[in-house]
């Protein structure tokens, strides 16, 4: 399974990339938490990145595409992988149609995640982040059991950095100047599926399933 999932910030693109990889076994690559890494690690890649992120603006397209480049040859991405925030802009995708051309693999399957923008902003301001394992949670959709401490490990939760309103709002329109125009291009393509993506997690988890084949 090759699959691109396309949806503005809050769509819910890593919840359900992070349920895909226990149903499908294919690896799950996020440009933004490959980035967040490269922040905190302090690498020069992360230091050239965090202004951009910081802002809500894009990190420049040479960078992501040497990172999706890097990573899609790994062994791991033999029999597929969910591609999650990435490509964001016209020439991430063609670069990503050339990379692929090159090893031979073609998308199988892009998945727009259709999300009102109110609730988009509920989402981002109530997401929650183990600052250990990377878990996500929802103070409202997804409490962790024990409030600010991750189930899965214990760790502190944390709010990410670019969560904060006025980023927020300026994701948004980098979305829709910039990424939006990715969901005719995938149609033209004719590789693309619209999923309502304000059911419930699990509901949206049933109907991604459903597209793609899998149990539900
Ligand atoms: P990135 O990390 O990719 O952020 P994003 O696209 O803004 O997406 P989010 O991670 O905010 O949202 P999501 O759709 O994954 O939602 P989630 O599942 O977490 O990028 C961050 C930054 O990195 C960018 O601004 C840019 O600077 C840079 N970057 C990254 N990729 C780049 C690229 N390709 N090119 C250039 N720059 C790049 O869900 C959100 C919350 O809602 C969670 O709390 C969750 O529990 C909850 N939730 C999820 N689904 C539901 C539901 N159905 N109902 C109720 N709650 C739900």
């Amino acid at each position: 399974m090759k699959l691109i999932l396309l949806g503005p910030p809050g769509a819910g693109k890593g919840t359900q990339a992070k349920m895909l990889v226990e149903c499908f076994s294919v690896p799950q690559i996020s440009t933004g938490d490959i980035l967040r890494a490269a922040v905190k690690d302090g690498s020069p890649m992360g230091v050239k990145a965090k202004s951009f992120m910081d802002s809500g603006a894009l990190v420049p397209d040479e960078v992501v595409v040497g990172i999706v480049e890097e990573r899609l040859v790994k062994s791991d991405c033999e029999n597929g992988f969910i591609l999650d925030g990435f490509p964001r802009t016209l020439p991430q995708a063609d670069a990503l149609t050339k990379t692929l051309a090159v090893l031979g693999k073609d998308i199988d399957s892009v998945i727009s995640l259709e999300v009102d923008i109110e609730a988009l902003v509920v989402r981002l301001a109530g997401r929650r982040t183990c600052s250990a394992c990377g878990s996500g949670f929802h103070l409202q959709y997804e409490p962790p059991l024990k409030s600010g401490i991750c189930d899965s490990c214990g760790g502190e939760l944390i709010q990410r950095e670019d969560d904060c309103e006025d980023t927020i709002r300026n994701r948004m329109s980098v979305y829709d100047e910039q990424t939006l125009p990715l969901v005719e291009y995938y149609r033209k393509a004719g590789t693309l599926s619209c999923v309502d993506g304000m059911l419930p997690i699990d509901e949206v988890g049933k109907a991604v399933r459903t597209l793609l084949g899998g149990s539900v």
